[in-house]
């Protein structure tokens, strides 16, 4: 504990784009050192960097290949290039997989080389205007013996007559971990979507906000401090989940542990 009676934390990020030049984040290895950074001084210890992977447009299991190769190569340059510091958080691979559907998240549920940090764990994002509840994709995941975290349920637009609460709970129930932004907490999406900053406080106060992450996407876009979410977050007396949602979860599947049945809340 701090002086000021709060726990030091050291955080652990699941959710970025900061592999120079295969996504719309990060173009240039600078640029995702100089994120990396800033990173580590809000006290982020680790990142697993997640380029898109973009399933509805990688028509083949070849196109899949091409693409993780792609990513492996730069981020392998990336990781060599922070070596020569030590004033950055330790980096691993993931990545961000778009699957609409149970089809979709078919093609790549089985490989080993998808997945958080090289493990179990595979954070999906079903696409910003929902389609419908897509439990058949938590269901394809956890059949397939990995468990599923779902990118800024928060961000979505759901179906007119679907409350996203209760999507979001059945989601959960079923075995997913939900992942909500930092920015969302502290406003940074009211103009892309401006239920988000609503539906991450509901998310929180309702037990859904498993995870906490960046969603760093480079110079170009802002939103991504995760201080001043955890500070957003202190000052409605949820230190606990901060250090849940920053360090314990997310460290825990860092590392390829199991999250298992939920924490107590
Ligand atoms: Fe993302």
């Amino acid at each position: 504990m701090t002086d000021s009676g709060q726990t030091q934390l050291s955080m652990v990020d699941l959710h970025s784009h900061l592999v120079p030049g295969v996504d719309d984040g990060t173009t240039t290895a600078a640029e995702s050192i100089a994120a990396l950074s800033d990173l580590y001084r809000q006290e982020v210890r680790t990142v697993v960097t997640t380029p898109h992977l973009l399933l509805p447009n990688l028509g083949s299991d070849g196109a899949i290949d091409r693409e993780l190769e792609l990513h492996r190569r730069a981020f392998h340059d990336l990781a060599l290039a922070c070596l020569e510091r030590n004033d950055l958080p330790s980096v691993a691979l993931g990545q961000e997989i778009w699957a609409p559907d149970a089809a979709a998240v078919r093609r790549v549920v089985w490989r080993p080389d998808v997945g958080l940090a090289g493990g179990r764990y595979l954070l999906v994002e079903f696409g910003f205007e929902l389609q419908g509840n897509h439990n058949d994709v938590v269901r394809e995941v956890q059949e397939a013996g990995r468990q599923i975290v779902i990118a800024h349920p928060e961000r979505y637009h759901y179906l007119p007559d679907h409350n996203p609460i209760d999507v979001m709970r059945t989601w959960q129930e079923l075995g997913a971990l939900l992942q909500v932004n930092v920015g969302s907490l502290t406003g940074h999406y009211r103009r892309s979507s401006p239920q988000s900053e609503g539906l991450a406080w509901q998310m929180i106060d309702a037990g859904l906000a498993d995870i906490l992450a960046t969603d760093h996407h480079g110079p170009r876009r802002e939103g991504v401090s995760p201080a001043e979410a955890r500070n957003a977050l202190i000052a409605r007396g949820q230190l606990a989940l901060a250090e849940r949602a920053m360090v314990e979860i997310p460290g825990m599947i860092a590392r390829n542990d199991p999250v298992g049945s939920r924490l107590p809340r």
